[in-house]
């Protein structure tokens, strides 16, 4: 009989909370988990159920570009299996840096740029190397894990709440009462989960207040606040929303950016873990030393086949253009069909297609009464009824921080096709019909 540890294991289960320290027993999970593994289990039980809850790809729908396979393949069988430099090989960095050039004309020094496994590592490298103990970091809600990036470095967070009207973005006004203590300001565009885009002026604006405040604090010994820019959907952007970067808009913003850049999303990559973050060089040095410590590089053959494709654009162009016009083809399908919802009287709207996979979603059923007599209350009582009446799956705001009670939601179509979609949408007017208001 084989030495059975899990059995061991289960003896010393009383020791579990004490083995841990209090801040790892501190951590939370994410509750877009939970709500996977109830889609997990209504499936399991024979409904069909509509997924527009995960941040992901179905591989099935959106393959990686088959150059990229290829490459990673090529890489592989040419013995590319050895530790890579802590900051990432020069040919993806150099590839990084020749990518702004085409896309951006903006001349970035290879010195600024630090690879890591997907986007997570060097956004964890930015707040470990910026904030100290107590550090305050203003960001939006809803917003995507800066709560569990403020957790892990011990940050005070002040999260703000943002508005549907300013497309759920942080604005020099949110930030204006705080800035004279912060020492981190967090913005994503593309947004996660509001798949909106930060505007021109919003975004001006918030340079030019942190830019006035650095030149306050030159001189006197105050550490500087620093703008974390996470751009990981900037290539998914759609109609009239462009995306902006925040030192081609202001240069001087430069030396107190950090951007944060991956292929997980744009080329449909989550699973190969490539990211790198552009960074000022003792900035990018401190995370270096972070990202070396954890280990938490790209593999050698995904970041010379990624450093290829990127200097190769045309090997990718159609892949871009296709999955560009699939990813709209799904957002744009769902908001017009919200929209005739609403016009039909059906408490739901959307928000513009903008950004990114998601669309965020209003659905307005608190205090309303479903069919059979329960009276829904709360955002979790909402998702409830619209994955157990329409089977379908969402993630209310309140999972990205948004106070309860808003009634938004995401909906992410990384893993449905057109056919889902309608049927999706077939569902959720048929579930929100009970509820109609009178339009005459
Ligand atoms: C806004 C945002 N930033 C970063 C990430 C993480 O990207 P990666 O998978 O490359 O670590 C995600 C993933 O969902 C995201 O939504």
């Amino acid at each position: 009989m084989p030495i059975d540890v899990g059995a061991q294991y289960r003896l010393a289960e009383d020791t579990a909370e004490l083995a841990t320290s209090p801040f790892a027993n501190g951590l939370r999970g994410s509750s877009i988990l939970a709500i996977a593994a109830e889609v997990r289990k209504l499936r399991a039980e024979g409904r069909a159920v509509h997924d527009l809850t995960i941040g992901d790809f179905d591989p099935r729908i959106f393959p990686v570009p088959d150059a990229l396979v290829e490459g990673i393949g090529h890489e592989l069988a040419a013995g590319q299996t050895n530790y890579p430099p802590a900051v990432g090989l020069p040919e993806l960095r150099q590839a990084v840096t020749a990518l702004y050039k085409r896309t951006l004309d903006v001349e970035i020094p290879e010195e600024a740029v630090i690879v890591g496994s997907g986007a997570r590592p060097p956004l964890y490298a930015a707040f470990a190397a910026i904030v100290a103990e107590g550090d305050t970091v203003v960001y939006p809600v809803p917003s995507w894990n800066v709560n569990h990036y403020c957790y892990l470095t011990r940050a005070r967070g002040i999260p703000i709440v943002t508005k549907p009207e300013q497309g759920f973005m942080l604005t020099a006004e949110d930030v204006a009462p705080h800035l004279r203590t912060a020492r981190l300001v967090a913005l994503n565009s593309p947004q996660n989960p509001s798949g909106t885009v930060v505007t021109e002026a919003q975004l001006t604006r918030l340079c030019d207040a942190i830019l006035a405040e650095n030149t306050r604090r030159r001189g006197t010994g105050e550490r500087p606040v620093i703008l974390l820019y996470d751009a990981v959907y900037w290539r998914l952007t759609f109609g009239d929303a462009v995306h902006l970067t925040p030192f081609v808009l202001r240069p001087a913003i430069a030396p107190y950016t950090v951007m944060v850049d991956a292929i997980s999303k744009w080329w449909a990559a989550t699973g190969l873990r490539v990211g790198w973050a552009v960074a000022p060089p003792w900035i990018r040095a401190r995370m270096q030393a972070i990202i070396g410590h954890v280990g938490a590089w790209a593999g050698r053959p995904e970041q010379l086949a990624t450093a290829r494709l990127l200097r190769e654009p045309e090997r990718t162009g159609d892949f871009l253009a296709h999955f560009k016009r699939q990813i709209r083809a799904r957002l744009e399908l769902l908001q017009r069909g919200i929209d005739d919802m609403g016009r039909d009287g059906l408490p739901v709207r959307a928000l513009e297609v903008q950004g990114a996979i998601y669309l965020s979603v209003q659905v307005g059923l608190h205090g309303r009464t479903t069919p059979d007599g329960t009276l829904l209350e709360t955002d979790e009582d909402v998702r409830r009824y619209l994955l157990h009446q329409a089977g379908v799956a969402v993630v209310p705001f309140t999972a990205f921080g948004y106070p309860e009670g808003s009634g938004w939601i995401r909906l992410s179509v990384g893993s449905v096709t057109m056919e889902a979609v309608q049927a999706t949408l077939a569902a959720l007017r048929e579930a929100l019909t009970p509820f109609a208001e009178d339009t005459d």
